[in-house]
């Protein structure tokens, strides 16, 4: 990619693009089951609070990073010179392959949802546990889904994903809101939204904000270089302390909504929200069902096709990251490179996609240490990547700006498009949070969650 290094035509696009990366199914699938587990407005205010005060960092960090080296993420950190921290970029690439290995499915799951949404079937959803067994089924979907992936990426990605995602993210927000104004006419909605939003802090506990820590990593696909990757497509000419607030605010934003629509759903229909990861699946079809054969159709399936596109924004700049390593570092031709990241990630998925009732096996895949009930292998997989491994690299990200590259360096990068941003609040904020806030924060949460999680050893 080095040579002919393409560039988002404006900021609009890099936004839109980089916004794209981050909304995607961990705003509309993933938050609200995590909300729904972690006791509601609890774990909502610790996800806003780290958004805000770990991540946005962390986001413009790694923008400036691949913006100042023009490199992926594991080739960033050798032209600013420190080659030795390539490590952090070569374990994000890793942690970006793990982690498409499952979302890949959970996608291939909205494409079949799509398909019965279009059938008129509204049942899926009381099937659901039923049809996520079906091998073939699920498997072909997420075929399909991982062939539209590579095809993007194959192509080169900035005109593929830059059009799509300005076309699609302000549709998809659309949908959403229209979703969100009917939930609140439904019996049962204040329900929900008391639960949503009126805080109970005894539900607070390290489980939570270990899971609210992961799921803001995830939701702003941080801390393993897609960001880096895509600032390096980003042009001299653009602000990236303000993209940086724009694409925060999109995220939050979008799965904040996606909270206020799915929680008077859930109540609505007298279900729980601790459904676990088949809440969306589950619920959603029984509310188009609500609006009549016509309409639920229309509404259902545009519904799932646009969760599929704000899904495949983010399986291509997960995919880009293995593939920028393949291309830049052992100069394997970039279509050859994206096949066989496909098929590493396909290979990766099978045990998550029989770990959801086909094989028992992968199903109580493993019980951590002291834990009551045994986890599946995408839980094992979700807990280790994007809870564990995601806010190491951010904690890694800090450093590596505070103390290797050094603050100077970074607001440099920072005032490239941007003069006068050492004198703004941002300024301030951003180096105070990168230097005082997250290592700290990131660094005790890691070692409390690996020796208790995974350790079972007693810290709390
Ligand atoms: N941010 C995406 C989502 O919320 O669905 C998931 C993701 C994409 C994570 C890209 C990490 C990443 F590099």
């Amino acid at each position: 990619m080095a040579a002919d290094r393409s560039k988002f035509s404006n900021k609009f696009g890099f936004i839109a693009a980089a916004a794209g990366s981050a909304v995607g199914l961990g705003n509309i699938w993933k938050f609200p089951f995590e909300v729904g587990n972690g006791g509601g407005s609890a774990f909502l205010i610790v996800y806003l609070v780290f958004c805000f005060v770990l991540c946005y960092p962390i986001l413009v960090t790694e923008i400036a990073i691949g913006r100042k080296s023009q490199k992926s993420a594991a080739m960033a950190f050798k032209p600013l010179g420190h080659p030795r921290w390539s490590i952090v970029g070569i374990l994000g690439v890793f942690c970006g392959v793990l982690i498409l290995s499952f979302y890949n499915i959970v996608a291939g799951w909205v494409l079949g949802y799509f398909v019965e949404m279009l059938l008129g079937n509204f049942d899926i959803g009381k099937n659901f546990g039923t049809y996520i067994q079906d091998i073939a089924e699920v498997g072909g979907y997420t075929i399909a889904f991982l062939i539209a992936t590579t095809y993007i990426v194959s192509m080169g990605v900035t005109k593929g994903i830059e059009k799509a995602s300005k076309l699609l993210m302000p549709v998809l927000l659309a949908i959403i809101i229209i979703l969100t104004i009917y939930a609140f006419t439904l019996d049962g909605a204040s329900e929900g939204i008391h639960f949503y939003l009126v805080p109970d802090f005894s539900k607070l506990n390290l489980n939570v904000i270990y899971r609210a820590l992961g799921q803001s990593f995830f939701s702003l696909s941080l801390g393993l270089g897609a960001m880096m990757t895509y600032g390096s497509y980003l042009s001299s000419k653009e602000n990236i302390a303000s993209a940086g607030v724009y694409i925060t605010l999109a995220d939050v934003g979008i799965a904040f909504l996606a909270g206020l629509m799915i929680f008077p759903f859930v109540f609505s229909q007298g279900l729980t929200p601790e459904g676990g990861a088949g809440l969306i699946f589950i619920t959603m079809p029984g509310i188009f069902e609500t609006m009549g054969p016509t309409l639920g159709v229309v509404i259902g399936s545009l519904f799932f096709l646009l969760l599929a596109f704000a899904a495949l924004t983010s399986t291509i700049s997960l995919m880009e990251l293995p593939v920028a390593y393949m291309v830049d570092k052992h100069k394997i031709k970039r279509k050859k490179a994206v096949w066989y990241s496909a098929g590493i990630i396909f290979l990766l998925g099978i045990p998550s996609m029989l770990g959801n009732g086909y094989s028992e096996y992968f199903t109580s895949f493993i019980t951590y240490v002291g834990a009551e009930k045994p986890v599946n292998f995408m839980d094992f997989v979700t807990d280790v990547a994007s809870n564990t491994l995601l806010p190491f690299g951010g904690l890694m990200v800090s450093i590596f700006a505070i103390y290797a590259w050094k603050r100077q360096k970074l607001f440099k990068e920072l005032s490239v498009g941007n003069p006068n941003f050492t004198k703004t609040f941002l300024s301030r904020y951003i180096a105070f949070s990168l230097k005082y806030i997250c290592p700290p924060i990131l660094g005790i949460i890691f070692i409390i969650t690996v020796l208790e999680i995974f350790f079972g050893v007693k810290i709390l």
